[in-house]
C-alpha cells in the first residue's frame, strides 16, 4: 500500500521577537469567546487552576477529577523564578514573543535547565492566555510537545517555567542564517517536519477533547541537541470541537502568512487550519524562505501566493528548493515533500489531509542519508539479511516512486477540481 494512498480518504472523518521582519499576529475580530478555563463549555473533566500561590512550592499537585488522577504542574514562587534567572539577568534573555519575555534559568532542585515566559502584565489577555496555557499544557504530554515543567502566579506575576530547548527555534536555523553558519541538512528538515506533524497529530487525535493549536509557526517549533522537535506555545491553543460541532468560531488569532485563508476570512477553526499552517512550515522548510518576508519583490513576499503556480508543474519545482542547501537532497523525496506541502495548502479546506495522514506521508521520507551502501559494514552480516534488505529497500524505492506519482497526481486533481 502507498503511503499516499491515505490522503484519497481524507474525508472519513469529520471533522515578538527581536527581528524586523517579523509579522506581527493578524487583527482580531470581535466575537472574542472568553478562553479562561472556567468559562468554558465542556470543562468537566479538567482540573481547576491553583490560582493562590501554592504554599508548597516547587512540588508536583495531584487532582483528583471524575475519578480520573490529573497531575497539575508544579508551583513556583516569584522568588525562586527569579533566582534560577539572576533576577531576569539581560544575558539570561532568550527571546521575546507577542505575550512577554523568556528567559533561561536553572533551578536548584533538582538541578535542571529551564525556560522562564515572564508574561506583560498590562492587559487582561496575558493572563487569560495564561490561564489557558497552564491548563493545557498540564494535561498534554507528548515527545513532540514542550513540556511545561510548572508555573508561578504570585501576586500580578504570571510566569511559566518550560523545560529548555537548548538549541532553541526552527526559525533560528533555517531563517536568515547569520553568515557562515552552515544550512539546516535536507534531513534534518524532514525529521523536523515528521516531529511537529506528530505533535499536531497528538493535540488533534489524541487529546481529547481535541486541540487545535493555531499559532504553528518556525519560531513556535523548538529543537533539542538532536535537532528533535517539539511544539511549543499553547496560550493560542484552544480546545477543539466535541460532539456534533466541526468547528470553533473564535476571534481570530495567529500569525500572518501562517493563517488559513478560511480562518482568516470567517474566524472559524477547525484541525484544518492547522494542517494549512504546517503546510506553510513545510513550505519553509523546504525553500529556506520566511512565510511573509517584506524584504523580497512584491510577488515573493508571500511564499504561499509565490508557490503555488509552481505546485501545479512539477517541471519547476527545483525552484522552490532552498539555494543554500545547493541541490543537496534526494531528488525524490524533495517532490515527495512539495506534494505533501502542497496538499496541506489547498485553498479548500475539506480537501485538505488529517494531519494522521500528513504523519503517515511524512514517514516514508528518509530522516537521515541512507549510509548503507556507502559506509564499511564493520561485522559481517549473513548475506540473505543483505539480500532481504536490499529487496526492502528496492520495493520501498518503488513505493515511494508509485505514491510521489499518486500524490502529485492526485494533488493536481483535487486542486484544478477545488473551487477558487
Ligand atoms: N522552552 C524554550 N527553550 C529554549 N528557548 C525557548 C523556549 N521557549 C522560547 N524560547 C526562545 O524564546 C523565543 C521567544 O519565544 P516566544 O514564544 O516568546 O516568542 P515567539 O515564538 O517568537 O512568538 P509568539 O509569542 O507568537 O509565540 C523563541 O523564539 C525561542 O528562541
Ligand atoms: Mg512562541
Amino acid at each position: 500500500m502507498s503511503c499516499f494512498s491515505c490522503f484519497s480518504s481524507h474525508e472519513r472523518r469529520a471533522s515578538k521577537k527581536y527581528r524586523g521582519s517579523k509579522q506581527g499576529p493578524v487583527p482580531a475580530s470581535s466575537s472574542l469567546r472568553d478562553p479562561s478555563p472556567q468559562s468554558r463549555p465542556h470543562n468537566r473533566t479538567q482540573p481547576p487552576l491553583h490560582q493562590p500561590p501554592n504554599e508548597h512550592s516547587g512540588k508536583a499537585t495531584t487532582e483528583a477529577t471524575n475519578n480520573k488522577a490529573v497531575i497539575a504542574a508544579q508551583t513556583f514562587t516569584f522568588r525562586e523564578l527569579a533566582t534560577a534567572t539572576k533576577n531576569f539577568r539581560q544575558e539570561y534573555l532568550l527571546g521575546e514573543g507577542g505575550f512577554g519575555r523568556v528567559y533561561k534559568g536553572r533551578l536548584e532542585n533538582p538541578d535542571q535547565m529551564v525556560a522562564v515566559k515572564q508574561l506583560d502584565r498590562n492587559g487582561l489577555q496575558g493572563n487569560r492566555e495564561f490561564l489557558v496555557e497552564v491548563l493545557m499544557l498540564s494535561l498534554l504530554h507528548h515527545q513532540n510537545l514542550v513540556n511545561l515543567i510548572g508555573y508561578c502566579a504570585d501576586g500580578e506575576q504570571r510566569l511559566l517555567v518550560y523545560e529548555y530547548m537548548p538549541l532553541g527555534s526552527l526559525e533560528d536555523h533555517l531563517l536568515d542564517l547569520p553568515p557562515g553558519q552552515p544550512p539546516l541538512p535536507w534531513f534534518t528538515r524532514m525529521k523536523i517536519a515528521l516531529h511537529a506533524a506528530k505533535g499536531l497529530e497528538y493535540l488533534h487525535d489524541q487529546a481529547n477533547p481535541p486541540v487545535i493549536y493555531r499559532d504553528l509557526k518556525s519560531s513556535n517549533i523548538l529543537l533539542d541537541r538532536e535537532y528533535n522537535a517539539k511544539l511549543s506555545d499553547f496560550g493560542l491553543a484552544k480546545l477543539g470541537p466535541i460532539g456534533d460541532k466541526s468547528h470553533v468560531s473564535t476571534r481570530v488569532m495567529g500569525t500572518y502568512g501562517y493563517c488559513a485563508p478560511e480562518y482568516q476570512k470567517t474566524g472559524q477553526l477547525t484541525v484544518k487550519s492547522d494542517v494549512y499552517s504546517f503546510g506553510v512550515v513545510l513550505l519553509e522548510l523546504i525553500t529556506g524562505q520566511r512565510a511573509v518576508d517584506t524584504r523580497r519583490r512584491s510577488e515573493q513576499q508571500n511564499l504561499v501566493t509565490w508557490a503555488e503556480p509552481i505546485f501545479k508543474d512539477p517541471t519547476r519545482f527545483s525552484e522552490l528548493s532552498d539555494p543554500l542547501l545547493k541541490g543537496d537532497f534526494p531528488r525524490k523525496n524533495f517532490n515527495q515533500a512539495i506534494a505533501v506541502a502542497a496538499m496541506c495548502l489547498q485553498e479548500d479546506a475539506s480537501i485538505r489531509p488529517l494531519i494522521s495522514d500528513v504523519v503517515t506521508a511524512l514517514s516514508c521520507l528518509p530522516v537521515e542519508p541512507d549510509t548503507r551502501f556507502n559506509s564499511p559494514v564493520s561485522t559481517p552480516s549473513p548475506q540473505s539479511m543483505i539480500n532481504a534488505e536490499s529487496h526492502k529497500s528496492e520495493m520501498l524505492a518503488k513505493e515511494r516512486e508509485k505514491a510521489v506519482a499518486e500524490a502529485i497526481a492526485w494533488g493536481s486533481m483535487s486542486r484544478n477540481n477545488s473551487v477558487h
